[in-house]
């Protein structure tokens, strides 16, 4: 089944059943400051989540254009995309799960024929914010999926939204498509990454609203949001294992391979290609939005990505300009669907052109520079910073050429000096990231700082079994979440107060080193939320008080933080305590 068969299939489908549809919306969110690039199906409809009247009524479903900037860095491998296309119906407090499910049951076996005993589903754990989804599972075994094909995991895997920092949002239940493959260990189950389950279809029942306090409120109106991706389900269906292999990718690959003069085939050339393609048609889509390359905002994450791909190109051993071919291999492949890359086409040629010739000249001009400074035989952070700086050279440029020149790059220096500068400019609060605004100013990160003296502080008075359960920063106070059975007496609160403002006091240094997740162990250093982290992890050290993985920024010294102050403790949930603390 093509592509263009799995979209009108799905569409079909749901209007037989009533529903309207509604065209993507742009990929630029219109009313929401707090994110960058619409993310979901769900995204646009926001408000009718929330109760408006959609004028096309209580049934809808679509073909969304989305990207994802925060997958940037995951991309490479077979399934990870920054733009992609989302499938959804949504029921605006019409229909409820006891329709949904069997109408997802027969989406999948019924029109895309997959075998039922192919599909396991996940559904959510239940905590202290919702409870277990028994309801759901029912209604999957109701319809044919046995008992021992239906798991349940927590928030992390189950449970989907807000899009941005607050919004709707609540537990889903995830289908899955086994690929065969044998499992991964004895704990591979649907949700686990080894690439023998593959997520093809997300039912999510937002019935919640989460508040800017994260407190999670329940909603008049229930509704159902889903999304099915195209690229991976395009691949299930034609058995494929890699989604660049499907026509969404494939024409844009071999117009690589062509430029390049190598084989997708070969392993070491996967990785690159799929960046390239990936980021260049999410690139295409960007520009015909009329976003220009920029230092801010849409500007930015459209530069990074053109960027990227030409630096992969650079691997690819491609040294001219290429990426105008690589975007009519997009636009051919793509445009019939979406008419507006076509008509843009000539914008989209200019615009990525320039962006090439200026980053080509960038990369000149700082390879005269680092030529110089290598000179020496050494690299310091600093002057890698000063490449970043002065002529928008990536750092990791500089670290794959001194690997060349068998040069080291202290990176622990180069984050050091970039934070330093970020500190000084403050050109950080102003950045927004997918996941909403991340405010990074000053007062945000003295409190960042003040978190691991609490920490700390908590663990020397409660006891080593305290351990922080989450965090919440604003510029004005902030909140911690911490394991603790009992209320905390007033004794204890002062003992924790005191013991902070004592650290403060002795104005210790705030260090920190690049170690790896397993060295910082070593070390007794706090992890929190593991597996998070990547390989290499910054160790902040604060005297010889707090040990914490963390990825900063923070104060240098703990004078900084002025007056600390427990305004309020008290429970959050089993076993939980919360603390609120201002700084002044
Ligand atoms: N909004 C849900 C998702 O993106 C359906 O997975």
């Amino acid at each position: 089944m093509t592509a263009k068969e799995l979209r009108e299939k799905f569409i079909n489908f749901f209007t037989e059943r009533e529903h309207k549809v509604i065209p993507s919306s742009s990929l630029i969110p219109e009313n929401d400051p707090t994110t960058l690039f619409i993310s979901a199906g769900m995204h646009p409809l926001v408000p009718y989540l929330l109760g408006e009247p959609h004028p096309q009524g209580r049934r809808l479903c679509s073909v969304q254009k989305c990207l994802r900037t925060g997958d940037i860095e995951a991309v490479g491998d077979t399934y990870h995309h920054t733009f992609f296309e989302m499938l959804g119906n949504w029921s605006l407090g019409d229909y409820w799960k006891e329709t949904m499910i069997p109408l997802s049951f027969e989406f999948l076996t019924k029109v895309l024929k997959i075998p039922s005993e192919k599909i396991s589903v996940t559904c959510f754990a239940g905590d202290k914010d919702a409870p277990k989804d028994e309801e759901t599972a029912k209604l999957w075994e109701k319809a044919g999926i046995p008992r021992e094909r239906i798991f349940f995991l927590g928030k992390e895997d189950n449970w989907w939204g807000p899009a941005g920092k607050t919004g709707p949002c609540g537990p889903d239940t995830e289908m899955f498509y086994d690929t065969g493959k044998p499992d991964c260990g004895p704990d591979c189950q649907p949700g686990c990454s080894c690439g023998k389950y593959l997520e093809i279809w997300n039912d999510v029942f937002m019935q919640y609203y989460k508040t800017p306090e994260e407190d999670f409120k329940t909603l008049e109106q229930k509704n159902i949001d889903t999304g099915m991706g195209v690229e991976r389900t395009t691949a299930v269906l034609n058995g494929l294992d890699d989604d660049y292999k499907t026509e969404l990718f494939l024409p844009i690959i071999k117009e690589i391979e062509k430029i390049s003069e190598k084989s997708y085939e070969k392993e070491e050339n996967k990785k690159p290609m799929r960046i390239i393609a990936d980021h260049l048609k999410a690139s295409v889509f960007i520009l015909a939005e009329g976003i220009t390359p920029s230092n801010t905002e849409q500007g930015y994450v459209l530069r990074r990505l053109i960027r990227r791909a030409v630096r992969f190109g650079r691997m690819l051993e491609i040294h001219g300009s290429f990426s105008g071919l690589v975007a009519e291999s997009v636009i051919r492949t793509m445009g019939d669907t979406y008419p507006e890359i076509v008509s843009q086409s000539e914008r989209i040629y200019r615009e990525l052109g320039l962006e090439e010739e200026r980053f080509l000249k960038t990369i000149q001009r700082g390879t005269k520079e680092f030529e110089k400074l290598s000179q020496k035989g050494k690299i310091t952070g600093k002057e890698a910073f000063f490449l970043y700086e002065t002529y928008g050279f990536p750092f990791e440029l500089t670290v794959e050429m001194a690997k060349e020149k068998e040069i080291e790059i202290n990176e622990e220096e180069f984050i050091k000096a970039q934070e330093e500068h970020q500190r000084k400019s403050r050109i950080g609060a102003e950045k927004k990231f997918a996941g909403g605004l991340a405010d990074q100013s000053e007062q945000v990160t003295k409190y960042h700082t003040a978190t691991h003296l609490l920490h700390a502080a908590l663990r020397k008075v409660l006891g080593e079994t305290v351990r922080q359960a989450g965090s919440n920063i604003t510029a004005e106070r902030m909140r911690f979440d911490f394991t603790y059975p009992s209320k905390m007496t007033d004794e204890q609160i002062n003992k924790v107060e005191d013991l902070v403002n004592q650290k403060i006091k002795e104005n210790l240094p705030v260090e920190f080193k690049v170690v790896s997740l397993e060295e910082a162990k070593k070390e007794g250093a706090m992890a929190l939320f593991e597996q998070k982290y990547q390989e290499r992890v910054k160790l902040y050290k604060i005297g010889d008080f707090s040990k914490e993985v963390c990825g900063g920024p923070h104060v240098s010294f703990t004078g900084e933080l002025g007056k600390f102050k427990i305004i309020k403790e008290e429970a959050s949930g089993a076993g939980k305590r919360r603390i609120y603390a201002t700084l002044s």
